[in-house]
C-alpha cells in the first residue's frame, strides 16, 4: 500500500485532512463489465483497494468467473491502486507518526490505552452485558470531535449499530457536558443500522463513500459479532463465520490506515459456552478477532456506576487496569 494524497497543512498539530483517492469504477477495470462490477459490488467489493487485496478464490466465487480471470482483474485493481509493493521504513515511520488519539473521557483509561484510543487500529472492547460497552462508543463518538487539544480529532464518525442501542438522548447528554453543541454533535456522527451480518460488511463500503466527503476519523461498530453469532450457529458454519468476521476486520482496517481513522468495535462474552470457546469470560470470535484488534479492553462491573477496564493481550502496552464511571454526562474517571 502506497501512502494516500494527504493535503498539507501548515506545521500545525491538526491532523491532515485526507484527501481522498479519486474513485475508479470497477468498471473501468479491463475484463469488467456492468455484471460483474455489479455482483461485485454485491458482495462487498465497492472499490479497487478491496479489489487489490481480495484473494482470487473469494473474487471468483463473488463474480462467478474463473480463478484466472479473477486473477487478472486482482493484479489489474493492484497495478492501479498503486498496492501489493514494499514500502520503505521512511513512509511507515511517517505513517506511524500522523496516528492520533482519541480519549474515552476517563483519564486512567487513556492512559491504559497508551494515551487514549488509536486511529490505523481496532479497539475492542468487550464484557457482558451492561458493561459500559455501548456508552464508551457513544462517548468517543462525542469525543473526537473535540480539538485535539481537548482531546479530540475535530473529526466525525460513522456509528454502525448492530443492536438498535445507539441513543441520540445520551449524545445530547455526553456532548453538552463537554461544552458542545448537541445538534451540532448529533449532525457529525452518521448512523446506520445494519440488519444482518452481510449488511454490516456492506455499510463499511459505504463509510469509504462518505469518508470522501465528510472528515470521518471513527467507525464505531456496536456490536461487532452479534450478527455472526446469532446467524453462524452450528459447528459446521464456525469456518465460515470466522471467514466473514475475518473479512469485515480487515476492511474495517483498511478503512482505519487509509483514512487515519480509529476503529472501535464492542463485543460480547459468552454467557455460554460459545462453539469455539468454553470459557464464559472470553471475547466472542476467536483468534480472528485477537489478531485483527490491536487494543482489546476487558470490562467488567464493579461497585456502581464503577467498572473496572482491563488491557489484555497488548503487543506494546503492559497489561493493566483503570477503574471508570458510568455517569449520566458520560464516561469519567
Ligand atoms: P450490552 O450491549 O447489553 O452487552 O451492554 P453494554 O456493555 O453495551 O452496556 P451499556 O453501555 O449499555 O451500559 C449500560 C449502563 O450504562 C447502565 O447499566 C447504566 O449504568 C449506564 N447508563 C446508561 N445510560 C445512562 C444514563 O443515562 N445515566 C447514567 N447515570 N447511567 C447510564
Ligand atoms: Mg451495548
Amino acid at each position: 500500500m502506497s501512502a494516500k494524497p494527504r493535503a498539507r497543512n501548515s506545521g500545525t498539530d491538526e491532523p491532515e485532512a485526507v484527501v481522498p483517492r479519486p474513485a475508479v469504477a470497477l468498471e473501468d477495470l479491463p475484463g469488467v463489465g456492468g455484471a460483474i462490477a455489479d455482483k461485485l459490488r454485491e458482495a462487498g467489493y465497492t472499490d479497487l483497494m478491496e479489489l487489490a487485496v481480495a484473494s482470487p478464490s473469494d473474487v471468483a466465487e463473488a463474480a462467478e468467473i474463473g480463478t484466472a480471470t479473477a486473477q487478472k482483474i486482482i493484479s489489474e485493481a493492484r497495478r492501479q491502486a498503486d498496492v501489493g509493493g514494499f514500502e520503505s521504513g521512511v513512509i511507515l515511520l511517517e505513517r506511524r507518526q500522523k496516528l492520533g488519539r482519541v480519549s474515552t473521557g476517563a483519564k486512567s483509561l487513556d492512559d491504559l490505552l497508551g494515551g487514549g484510543v488509536e486511529t490505523q487500529a481496532i479497539t475492542e472492547f468487550s464484557g457482558e452485558f451492561g458493561t459500559g460497552k455501548t456508552q464508551l462508543a457513544h462517548q468517543i463518538a462525542v469525543n473526537i470531535q473535540q480539538p485535539p487539544e481537548h482531546g479530540g480529532l475535530s473529526s466525525e464518525t460513522v456509528y454502525i449499530d448492530t443492536e438498535a442501542t445507539f441513543r441520540p438522548e445520551r449524545i445530547v447528554d455526553m456532548a453538552k457536558a463537554v461544552g458542545l453543541d448537541p445538534t451540532e454533535a448529533l449532525g457529525k456522527i452518521h448512523i446506520a443500522r445494519a440488519f444482518n451480518s452481510n449488511h454490516q460488511m456492506l455499510l463499511v463500503g459505504k463509510a469509504q463513500e462518505l469518508a470522501r466527503e465528510r472528515p470521518i476519523r471513527l467507525i464505531v461498530v456496536d456490536s461487532l459479532t452479534a450478527h455472526f453469532r446469532s446467524e453462524y450457529m452450528g459447528r459446521g458454519e464456525l469456518a465460515p463465520r470466522q471467514q466473514f468476521l475475518n473479512r469485515h476486520l480487515h476492511e474495517l482496517l483498511r478503512f482505519g490506515t487509509t483514512f487515519n481513522a480509529a476503529i472501535v468495535v464492542t463485543n460480547q462474552v459468552s454467557s455460554r459456552p460459545d462453539i469455539l470457546f468454553g470459557d464464559p469470560t472470553r471475547p466472542i470470535g476467536g483468534n480472528i478477532v485477537a489478531h485483527a484488534a490491536t487494543y482489546r479492553i476487558y470490562l467488567r462491573k464493579s461497585k456502581p456506576p464503577k467498572r473496572i477496564a482491563r488491557l489484555i493481550d497488548s503487543p506494546n502496552l503492559p497489561e493493566g487496569e483503570a477503574v471508570i464511571s458510568l455517569t449520566s454526562e458520560g464516561i469519567r474517571e
